[in-house]
């Protein structure tokens, strides 16, 4: 009767292992269509250091960008809670499914690990950031949502141009528009972008062999 009982609770664990596993699987998307799904992103985000004319600043890198935040900020260029114009009209053109594809191609198979080693130091203007980003922009251990994502090693310009968008309010995002004014100054955004940028950083741009 005892054996009966362990039996099947054993058998409850495996059952519910296997739907968390197809679960899981589903929601990771399929990284080898997600690679011919962005063959029309190759074109700006394949491109070592190209630049976004008016406002001039370089797009950003998204080989290993996690998941999770890909797909939200898809969705939010989508939804029109991120205002360019171009990104609104290619996440427009995108299915969930379509996104979800994409973004396990970007992220890869392991998502980036939080790590401790910073390069030099946090400047005080930062250290609110890193309950969050961590202190180096590698994320921190606690499981978040929304994701924050990767801001190691992103490029200063576009990260300028991400926190005044915030800041200004032209990017809808709650957590980050209230996180960002509690920067004071433009000299406070430009110390920021400037630090993490300079983090040691997966971030690559995702050109057609990038690993
Ligand atoms: C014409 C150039 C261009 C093309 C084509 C393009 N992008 Fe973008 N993308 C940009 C620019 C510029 C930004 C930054 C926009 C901003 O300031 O918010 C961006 C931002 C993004 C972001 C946000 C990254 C982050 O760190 O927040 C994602 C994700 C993204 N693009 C994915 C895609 C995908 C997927 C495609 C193809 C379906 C695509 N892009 C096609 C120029 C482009
Ligand atoms: C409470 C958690 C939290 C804190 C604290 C926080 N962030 Fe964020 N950050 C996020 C989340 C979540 C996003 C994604 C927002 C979105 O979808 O647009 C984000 C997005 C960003 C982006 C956009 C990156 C990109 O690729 O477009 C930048 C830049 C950024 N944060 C910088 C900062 C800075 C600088 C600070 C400190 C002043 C900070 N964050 C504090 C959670 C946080």
């Amino acid at each position: 009767m005892h054996l009966g009982s362990i039996g099947r609770s054993w058998l409850a664990a495996i059952v519910v292992l296997g739907a968390s596993f197809s679960l899981s699987a589903h929601a990771a998307g399929d990284a080898q269509l997600g690679q011919k799904k962005f063959y029309t992103c190759y074109g700006c985000h394949g491109i070592e250091n190209y630049r976004n004319a008016y406002p001039d600043y370089r797009v950003p890198m998204l080989r290993h960008q996690h998941a999770a935040y890909i797909i939200a900020a898809l969705q939010e260029y989508k939804a029109g809670d991120r205002p360019h114009p171009t990104m609104h009209a290619q996440a427009s053109s995108l299915s969930d499914q379509d996104m979800q594809d994409i973004a396990a191609y970007l992220q890869g198979p392991e998502p980036v690990k939080p790590s401790t080693g910073v390069v030099g130091q946090i400047p005080p203007q930062a250290q609110v950031c890193a309950a969050c980003h961590g202190a180096n922009g590698l994320g921190v251990a606690v499981p978040l949502t929304p994701k924050p994502p990767v801001l190691a090693g992103q490029h200063e310009d576009y990260l300028v141009q991400a926190l005044e968008a915030y800041r200004n309010g032209r990017r809808k995002n709650p957590i980050m528009m209230g996180m960002a004014q509690s920067l004071a100054s433009d000299a406070d955004v430009k110390i920021v972008a400037a630090y993490f940028a300079s983090q040691r950083s997966p971030l690559a741009t995702a050109t057609i062999d990038s690993k």
